[in-house]
C-alpha cells in the first residue's frame, strides 16, 4: 500500500471521527478498515449512558465488515485527538482476524503517528488456532 493510500484511509477516518458519539469522554475516534478485497468500513465510537455499553471505533468497524460478510482485512486506520493507540479489547478483536493487518495510529490533524501490525501491539495473543483440539 502507497503512503497516500494510508493517507487516504487515515483522511476517512478521520472524517468519520465527526460522527463519533461521545457527550461522555468527548474523545471522539474514528477508524476506517480496508479488507483485502478491497472495500472500505468506517467506525466511531458510540458512548452509553451506562458507560460500559459504550463501543469503541475500530470495533464498530469491523463488526460492520464481518457482518457483511468481510473477514480478511489489509489495514485498518484509528484516529484520535492525540494519536493514541486502540485498546486492548480492540487488540484482541483485531488479532482474531489475523496478525499481520496493519494498524495506522494517526492524530486530529491527521498525521501518522504511529504504524504497527496487531501481532506487534498483541504480541503472544490469544487466537482461533489456540481452540483446535
Ligand atoms: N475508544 C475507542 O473508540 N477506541 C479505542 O481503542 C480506545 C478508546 C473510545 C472509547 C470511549 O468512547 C473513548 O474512546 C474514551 O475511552
Amino acid at each position: 500500500m502507497t503512503n497516500e493510500e494510508k493517507q487516504s484511509l487515515i483522511d476517512l477516518a478521520n472524517e468519520a471521527r465527526r460522527r463519533a458519539y461521545v457527550p461522555y469522554s468527548k474523545y471522539p475516534v474514528g477508524a476506517a478498515l480496508r479488507t483485502k478485497s478491497g472495500r472500505l468500513y468506517t467506525g466511531v465510537n458510540v458512548e452509553n449512558a451506562a458507560y460500559p455499553q459504550t463501543m469503541c471505533a475500530e470495533r464498530i468497524a469491523i463488526f460492520k465488515a464481518v457482518s457483511e460478510g468481510e473477514t480478511e482485512f489489509e489495514i485498518i486506520a484509528v484516529v484520535t485527538n492525540n494519536g493514541g493507540s486502540p485498546c486492548g479489547g480492540c487488540r484482541q478483536v483485531m488479532a482474531e482476524f489475523g496478525l499481520d493487518t496493519i494498524v495506522l495510529m494517526a492524530n486530529g490533524r491527521g498525521e501518522l503517528v504511529n504504524e504497527s501490525t496487531v501481532n506487534d501491539l498483541l504480541p503472544g495473543a490469544f487466537t482461533p488456532k489456540h481452540l483446535t483440539v
